[in-house]
């Protein structure tokens, strides 16, 4: 099959919609596109100088992508004393020596004494660790952590390398929580059982902590933890990393600032556009 045909086929294919399911012409095609992914006979995005940004999308690949999604059933990946689930279409690619490729060894781990319900997707590496409680359709994505007894809600997104932390003792510390329908983007920290209301996006790079007092421009108030209760961001608010100027002395003096929280606004429709998850990846 040539690229043209290989791309004609594929884009038929998913137009065709839920009707391939089942479609062995439709698995070989996907297969096909996996290997000459595998072997750079195509990319999702190809250098092209006479794009303004230098790089072509080819929308037919990443169709074809998420087409092997759509075509792969669940399916067990036995490894020694760890055991792996996925979309059997897209198994760990397997490398020789000869390959000149180093993979070093890790992957991901779930600690006894977590829940994570159905429907969960952990990328790895991430992990997941005692006590924890990760609800249904969540994404726990590369690098990610959950840290001990942390409650992550249903529909949550944690990004690359959010670190949700842990609180084992004292026993009496709330853990962290994260509600339903949070978006916890790239490397963001919520630590020392702060919560985030339902529906809430903390932008990429946004840390929380018991000491860390966000600013609601959209409200004009401080939020702070207080003796009785943590730090809490509410429901719907976007979060994004900001600075605020150090008032008083040598910090005032040396023109200093410190990291600050800021809430931007509530959760809109451009929000919702630029969180929406693609549903394929589930
Ligand atoms: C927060 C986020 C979702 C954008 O939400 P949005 O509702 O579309 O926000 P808007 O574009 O309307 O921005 C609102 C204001 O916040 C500012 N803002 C938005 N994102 C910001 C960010 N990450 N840092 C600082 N400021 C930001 C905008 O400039 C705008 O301010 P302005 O009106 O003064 O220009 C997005 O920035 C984000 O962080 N997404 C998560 C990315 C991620 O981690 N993905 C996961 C990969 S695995």
């Amino acid at each position: 099959m040539t690229i043209d045909q290989m791309q004609e086929t594929i884009e038929r294919l998913c137009a065709a919609g839920a009707s391939v399911l089942g479609d062995s012409a439709a698995m070989a095609a996907f297969l096909a596109l996996r290997e000459a992914l595998e072997t750079g006979e195509v990319r999702a995005a190809s250098p092209d100088p006479a794009s303004p940004s230098g790089w072509r999308v080819n929308a037919w690949v990443k169709q074809g992508i998420l087409l092997g999604f759509r075509l792969g059933v669940l399916e067990e990946f036995p490894a020694a004393g760890l055991s792996f689930v996925d979309k059997n279409t897209y198994p760990a690619r397997h490398f020789r020596a000869g390959d000149g490729v180093r993979v070093v060894p890790g992957g991901s781990s779930v600690r006894a004494g977590a829940y994570v319900a159905r429907g969960v997707v952990c990328m790895p590496p991430m992990y997941i660790n005692a006590g924890a409680w990760v609800d249904e359709g969540t994404m726990v994505d590369s690098h990610a952590l959950v840290g001990s007894c942390a409650q992550i809600g249903k529909r949550v997104h944690l990004s690359a390398a959010a670190q949700i932390g842990g609180v084992l003792e004292p026993v009496n510390a709330s853990p962290v929580i994260i509600e339903d329908d949070v978006l916890v983007g790239g490397n963001c920290g919520v630590y020392e059982g702060a919560i985030v209301r339902k529906g809430a996006v903390l932008a990429s790079g946004t840390i929380l902590t018991r000491g860390t007092p966000v600013f609601d421009l959209v409200n004009g108030t401080i939020i702070r933890a207080t003796d009785d209760l943590p730090l809490i961001i509410p429901e719907n608010a976007v979060v994004v990393p900001g600075s605020r100027a150090v008032s008083k002395g040598k910090g005032q003096e040396w023109g200093l600032s410190l990291y600050a929280p800021v809430i931007v606004k509530y959760r809109d429709e451009k929000t919702d556009l630029s969180t929406t998850l693609e549903e394929l990846l589930r």
